[in-house]
């Protein structure tokens, strides 16, 4: 059993590696539902999780391997509303079936980043990517609490079931902030708990790497999306996953204006009445 942050978020790269390698081969893995999700429990968690969550169209524009690989518990890109030319950054992009779908909608001259910290999603993703035939499309290796892209670089920050396995979610809220351009939008679908749910019900739910134990409640998260500096910050719960717990589409804009400690910058000239 995990102790240590550093252990327990290398309990789930081995989880996914193995969920990875399970997806390559042509197998569910142990992660034990039907659709081979790891953030699942059974058979039954197949409607919750993974590929079915994506209408037949998107998957219609998917390899089948793509769509087999879907781990996530939402499609962030339903709700992203992402345009031609923009640069668009998966966190935590898993075997690709959300960057293979921005990068189309986003071409031919915007990109899609692909961010994860396992080397075999890394693989598949970019197996996927290519048998998808799409070429606009960076996989970056790394975690989503150091965001391997320079400040005010994106327009677009979507995921999918990843944040509530992050060891440090403040930090990757923070991170989220420095990448996008002031303006840029987040669209992302993660697993949220009711406010009255303790982090101990949560834990008595489902376990961390499953995408249970670790979510956020809804007060959390946007409580930690306004310290980071988002406006017009949304938590719409879904489909619930557990008793309490939701399939949740997260929405927030990053203000156009700096902020220092959550309040407005007032810039020297303007506060003098200057210009
Ligand atoms: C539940 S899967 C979701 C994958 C993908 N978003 C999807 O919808 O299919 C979680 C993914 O996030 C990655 N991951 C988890 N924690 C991470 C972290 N702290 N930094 C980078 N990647 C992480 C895992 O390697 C895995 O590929």
């Amino acid at each position: 059993m995990a102790t240590t942050a550093d252990e327990l978020r290398e309990e789930v790269r081995r989880r996914y590696a193995e969920s990875a390698r399970a997806v390559g081969e042509g197998r569910s893995g142990d992660c034990g539902c039907g659709s081979g999700s790891c953030c699942a429990d059974g058979e039954s968690d197949a409607a919750r999780f993974g590929e079915a969550l994506y209408d037949a169209e998107q998957r219609g524009d998917l390899p089948e391997a793509a769509a087999l690989a879907s781990l996530g518990c939402g499609n962030p890109t339903a709700v992203a509303q992402l345009r031609k030319g923009e640069r668009v950054l998966d966190l935590g992009s898993g075997g690709g079936i959300d960057v293979i779908l921005s990068a189309k909608r986003v071409a031919p001259t915007g990109i899609a980043y692909g961010l994860d910290m396992t080397d075999e999603m890394l693989a598949l993703a970019q197996q996927n990517a290519r048998d998808a035939g799409v070429t606009n499309v960076h996989f970056l290796k790394g975690v989503i609490e150091q965001i391997p892209l320079p400040a005010d670089s994106v327009d677009v920050v979507i995921s999918n079931c990843v944040i509530n396995l992050s060891v440090d979610k403040p930090a990757v809220l923070m991170e989220i902030a420095r990448v996008l351009k002031p303006g840029g939008r987040i669209g992302i679908s993660d697993v949220v708990a009711e406010d009255v749910i303790s982090a101990a019900e949560r834990a008595e739910r489902g376990s961390y790497v499953g995408c249970i134990a670790g979510a956020l409640s809804r007060e959390e998260y946007v409580a930690g999306l306004e310290a980071a500096g988002f406006d017009d910050v949304s938590v719409e719960f879904t489909h619930e996953v557990a008793e309490g717990m939701h399939g949740a589409i997260v929405k927030a804009t990053k203000a156009r204006k700096p902020r220092q400690n959550g309040l407005p910058v007032i810039q020297p000239a303007a506060a003098a009445g200057c210009c």
